[in-house]
């Protein structure tokens, strides 16, 4: 089996590592795209898409270089090509969902398990249960680098500061880290978790997301002194043929098993009609995690298993969840959702649904679910 590699970073090189540590024989990494002349190691590595693109013998090639440009355009040359891809990237995948019809009208496959929740075996997974089982929901704390901040300032004490500037320091965060704060990453992982268990495309901007970004003293004291600790949550589960998704911090009573998944941990989460509840706890992300699972789509694609997701339509967002939310905001409009009054900024709101109340807030509020 002959690959290429788009994109030589941590994901790239993840996959390189393993496939030199030697264990396994027949994959040969044929071609590796790169940006610069300078990160030329060997005759391998090239400048020119084209000479991927165009070589027969490449069968498969490997999409991590993230981004939608050019990653889109190269993705769906190769599978227009008969190329099977691999792709790492939840942006692209969650945006661009004609991607996967790409791949069934050419007769290849596009997989996708490094580009959610990394290298735990979550994707795959919810395609191969939902094949008999109903899935009713899928959750999990999707984002590292949110879960690391939360689990310094909930465990350790740290303020948000010190927290987002520790997760820099060790690699957790980007130097622009607002894709993982304000849930756009944990969005696009909930789009692609809803795809593979209910096999519906959503629009990815459908979904409501609040992020941590806007976290302060407040709120933690307030988790603190209920026995609850904040996690960056992302759900989505089937009511009446339609999909209630969001991606919110929650609280989380501290003896549940969400509370207990700390530093850069991920925890994934399906019910469904014949196995119940089932969790998964691992690395969401880093280099050999990820690599890791995209070595496993190869095997698949070698032994010829390899089966892309099944689109079966559009699915219905609803307007989320009804339940009580914990808010900081000065904004007067929000008074008709107040049920009882924290302090002079915060309250606690009515029984509500998640829709009507962030019509109202604004950029800078806070909301929280409540446990
Ligand atoms: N990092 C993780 O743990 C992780 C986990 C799961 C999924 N992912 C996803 O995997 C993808 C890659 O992430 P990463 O962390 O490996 O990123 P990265 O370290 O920035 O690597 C991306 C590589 O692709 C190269 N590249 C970008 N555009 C290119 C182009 N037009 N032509 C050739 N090379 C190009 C970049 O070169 P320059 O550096 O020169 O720009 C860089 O070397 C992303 O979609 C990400 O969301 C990452």
């Amino acid at each position: 089996m002959k690959i290429a590699l788009l994109g030589h970073g941590i994901v790239g090189s993840g996959v390189t590592s393993i496939l030199e540590d030697g264990k396994i024989e027949g994959i040969e990494v044929a071609k590796i795209l790169t940006k610069r002349k300078r990160d030329r190691k060997d005759e391998r590595y090239t400048l020119d898409f084209d000479e991927i693109k165009n070589d027969p013998d490449i069968d498969t090639v490997v999409e991590c270089m993230g981004g939608e440009t050019p990653s889109y355009a190269y993705v769906k040359e190769c599978l227009s090509k008969g190329k099977n891809v691999v792709s790492a990237n939840k942006m692209l995948l969650a945006r661009h969902p004609d991607l996967f019809e790409t791949a069934e009208r050419n007769g290849v496959c596009l997989l996708a398990e490094a580009s959610t929740a990394g290298g735990i075996p979550w994707i795959k997974e919810l395609g191969r249960i939902s094949r008999n089982d109903e899935i009713v929901s899928v959750s999990g704390i999707f984002n590292g680098t949110c879960n690391y901040i939360l689990s310094k300032i909930f465990e350790e004490g740290m303020s948000f500061r010190e927290a987002l500037t520790q997760a820099q320091e060790n690699g957790y965060a980007e130097s622009d880290p607002s894709d993982d704060l304000c849930g756009y990453d944990t969005r696009y992982k909930l789009v692609l978790s809803i795809l593979y268990a209910f096999h519906k495309t959503v629009p990815y901007d459908k979904i409501p997301a609040r992020g941590i970004e806007h976290l302060s003293d407040r709120a933690i004291e307030y988790g603190k002194q209920n026995g609850c600790v904040l996690k960056l949550i992302g759900s989505c589960f089937v009511r009446e043929e339609k999909l209630q998704a969001y991606v919110l911090p929650c609280f989380i009573r501290q003896e549940d098993l969400f509370a207990k998944v700390n530093e850069n941990n991920n925890i994934v989460n399906l019910q469904s009609k014949y196995l119940g509840s089932l969790s998964l706890i691992g690395q969401g992300a880093g280099s050999l995690p990820t690599g890791e699972a995209i070595i496993q789509d190869l095997l698949d694609l070698r032994e010829g298993s390899a089966q892309s997701v099944r689109i079966a339509g559009s699915g219905q967002i609803d307007d989320g969840p009804e339940g009580v939310f914990y808010v900081i905001s000065k904004a007067k409009s929000l008074e008709r959702f107040i049920d009882q009054r924290i302090d002079e900024e915060s309250f606690l709101s009515i029984r509500c649904p998640l829709k009507t109340i962030l019509e109202e807030l604004r950029e800078e509020d806070f909301i929280a679910l409540t446990a």
